[in-house]
C-alpha cells in the first residue's frame, strides 16, 4: 500500500507557521503518569493535523486542564509539529465556547435564527478568551512567522494581534457559511466582529457567496470600500484581499485505506452481519445543522412509500457525540433517540432491522469500512460550510461504485456536481431522491462516481493549504 505519509506538502512558506485554533487536534491525557494522544473530531482539525505533520511549526489552541504540559511535541512518538495548550477555567469554556460560539455565531452563521442566545455575558467571555489567545502568541513568537487563524472562535484576534506587531502576515480562514448581510446584521457584536477580522491580511472562505456575504457586510455594517474586482478591502491603510479557498481532503491517503486488504475485509464482514442488498449511511457530528432528523423522516417515508425496498435496505446512522453541554444539542438528541425508536419499532420485522444507530466516533480505519459498506451515502445537512464526510466516502470508493446523496446547501455541492443534489427540508423529495439513488443503474452510478473522484482528487488538502499560504506570503511581499 503506497503511504501517503510520504508526500510533501505542495508549498512550504520557507518561514515558520503558525496555527491558531479553539480546537486542538489531540486531547491529551495522562495514564499512569505516561502522556497519551487522542484525536479529536471535526473537519477543521482532521484537515489541519495533516498539513502539520508535513510542514511543522507550532499550533496554538485550547486545551483541557489537568497534569498536562502546556507544550508538546506531536505526535508524541514522532515529533513533526509543536502544539501549545491554553487552559481555560469553566467560566470561560461556558461564555466563550458553549455560549458565544456555540450558541451565538455558530447558529447565526448556519441560518438558524431561533437558536441563537445573545447574551452579553456570552460576548464578554469571548472578548476575554481572545485577548488571552492573543497574550499567549504574544508569548511564544516571532514576528516572521506566518500566522493562520481558524474559525468563528477566534475573530477578535486578527487585530488584536495586528495592534501588538503591525507587521505580521496574518491569514483568516472561516470555515462555515458567513451568513448573508440581513442575517449577519442581526448580531448585536456584528461591528466587533467584522473589525475584528479586518485585522487580517488574507481571509479566506469555502465558497464565492461566502465571499460576497462578507463584502457586503463590510459596507453595510463598517461602511468602508469594498473592491470586489480585487476582492479586497481598503481598511485602516492597509489592503485586506478575500478569497475562496474549497478545503479538501487527503484524497491518497483515504484511497490507500479503502484498498487495503484488512479494511476491505471489515468491510465485508459488515456487510454480511447487516444482511441486506443496500446499506445506506450517514456519518455526522450530532448537531442540528447536520439534518439527521429530517434525513430519518425521509427514511421513514422511503419505507412507508417504497414497501419493496423492506428487508432489503438498512441505514446506518454514525452520530459523533458533540457539544454535549448544550442544551440544544441535547434536546436534539432525545429527539433522534425518538425517532429512531419509532422506525425501528415500525418496521423492523423478523431477522430485518430497517435502521442501525452508532452514537459514538469512530476513528478513520473503521470509518473507511463503513464507507466500503456502504451502496449510498445520505449526506444532507441543512447547512454545511463544506462537509468533508461527503468527500472521504469518494476518495475510499476506489472501485467507482456507490452513490452519493448530497445537500445542496453544503460547500461540498459546488464541486460535487456529480452527486444527487437534494433540498434536505423537502422529505418527500428526500424520499424519491433515495429510490432514485436505489433503482439507479449500475454504468450511471460507475460514471457519476468516477467524475466525483476526478473533483475530489483534483482539489485536495495540498492543494487547499498551498492556495491559502502562497496568496498569504505572496500578499505581504508585493505590499
Ligand atoms: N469523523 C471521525 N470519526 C467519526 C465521524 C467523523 O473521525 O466517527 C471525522 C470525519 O472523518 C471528518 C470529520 O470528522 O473528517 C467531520 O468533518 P465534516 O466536515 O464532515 O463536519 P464537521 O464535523 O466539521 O462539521
Ligand atoms: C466545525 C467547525 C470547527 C469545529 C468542528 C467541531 O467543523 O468549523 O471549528 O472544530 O465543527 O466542533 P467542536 O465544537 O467540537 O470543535
Amino acid at each position: 500500500m503506497e503511504s501517503s505519509e510520504n508526500k510533501t506538502c505542495v508549498f512550504s512558506p520557507g518561514r515558520p507557521i503558525t496555527i491558531i485554533s479553539n480546537r486542538a487536534p489531540y486531547q491529551l491525557r495522562k495514564h499512569f503518569g505516561q502522556l497519551h494522544h487522542e484525536k479529536n473530531i471535526g473537519g477543521l482539525v482532521s484537515v489541519l493535523d495533516e498539513i502539520m505533520c508535513q510542514s511543522g511549526g507550532t499550533w496554538i489552541a485550547w486545551g483541557e486542564k489537568g497534569d498536562i504540559p502546556e507544550q508538546v511535541g506531536i505526535p508524541l512518538d514522532r515529533p513533526r509539529y509543536s502544539l501549545r495548550l491554553i487552559h481555560l477555567t469553566d467560566l470561560e469554556v461556558n461564555q466563550y465556547y458553549h455560549g458565544f460560539s456555540n450558541r451565538v455565531l455558530w447558529p447565526l452563521s448556519h441560518y438558524f435564527l431561533d437558536r441563537c442566545h445573545f447574551g452579553s455575558e456570552y460576548w464578554n467571555g469571548y472578548r476575554e478568551v481572545n485577548e488571552k489567545f492573543a497574550k499567549a502568541f504574544r508569548e511564544g513568537s516571532q514576528d516572521q512567522d506566518l500566522i493562520w487563524i481558524h474559525d468563528f472562535h477566534l475573530t477578535l484576534l486578527p487585530s488584536l494581534l495586528r495592534r501588538d506587531r503591525p507587521n505580521l502576515s496574518i491569514g483568516f480562514f472561516w470555515h462555515i457559511p458567513f451568513p448573508a448581510s440581513p442575517v449577519f446584521r442581526v448580531l448585536p457584536w456584528r461591528e466587533e466582529i467584522l473589525r475584528g477580522l479586518l485585522g487580517s491580511d488574507l481571509i479566506g472562505f469555502q465558497l464565492p457567496l461566502h465571499a460576497e456575504n462578507f463584502f457586503q457586510s463590510v459596507e453595510d455594517v463598517v461602511k468602508v470600500p469594498v473592491n470586489r474586482d480585487s476582492s479586497s478591502i481598503n481598511y485602516d491603510g492597509r489592503i485586506i484581499r478575500v478569497g475562496v479557498f474549497p478545503v479538501g481532503i487527503d484524497f491518497d491517503k483515504w484511497n490507500d485505506l479503502a484498498s487495503s486488504p484488512p479494511l476491505a475485509e471489515r468491510a465485508r464482514e459488515l456487510s454480511k452481519e447487516v444482511g441486506v442488498e443496500n446499506i445506506i449511511l450517514g456519518v455526522d457530528r450530532l448537531d442540528y445543522t447536520k439534518g439527521i432528523l429530517e434525513r430519518l423522516y425521509a427514511y421513514e417515508r422511503l419505507l412507508e412509500k417504497y414497501p419493496e425496498f423492506h428487508s432489503r435496505v438498512c441505514m446506518i446512522q454514525i452520530a459523533v457525540p458533540s457539544r454535549t453541554r448544550v442544551e440544544e444539542y441535547r434536546t436534539l438528541r432525545r429527539e433522534i433517540d425518538e425517532t429512531i425508536g419509532r422506525i425501528t419499532g415500525r418496521f423492523s420485522k423478523r431477522k430485518w432491522i430497517p435502521l442501525r444507530y452508532l452514537y459514538r466516533a469512530f476513528a478513520i480505519e473503521d470509518l473507511v469500512a463503513y464507507y466500503l459498506a456502504a451502496d449510498l451515502a445520505l449526506i444532507t445537512p441543512l447547512r454545511d460550510g463544506m462537509n468533508l464526510v461527503a468527500k472521504e466516502y469518494v476518495a475510499s470508493r476506489m472501485q467507482e461504485d456507490g452513490s452519493l446523496i448530497l445537500s445542496e446547501f453544503t460547500g461540498a455541492a459546488a464541486t460535487l456536481t456529480d452527486a444527487i443534489l437534494v433540498n434536505p427540508y423537502d422529505i418527500e423529495g428526500l424520499a424519491d431522491a433515495i429510490h432514485f439513488a436505489l433503482c439507479m443503474p449500475k454504468d450511471e452510478k460507475h460514471r457519476r462516481m468516477k467524475q466525483l473522484r476526478c473533483a475530489v482528487k483534483d482539489k485536495d488538502i495540498y492543494w487547499w493549504c498551498a492556495s491559502f499560504l502562497k496568496s498569504l506570503a505572496g500578499e505581504k511581499e508585493e505590499n
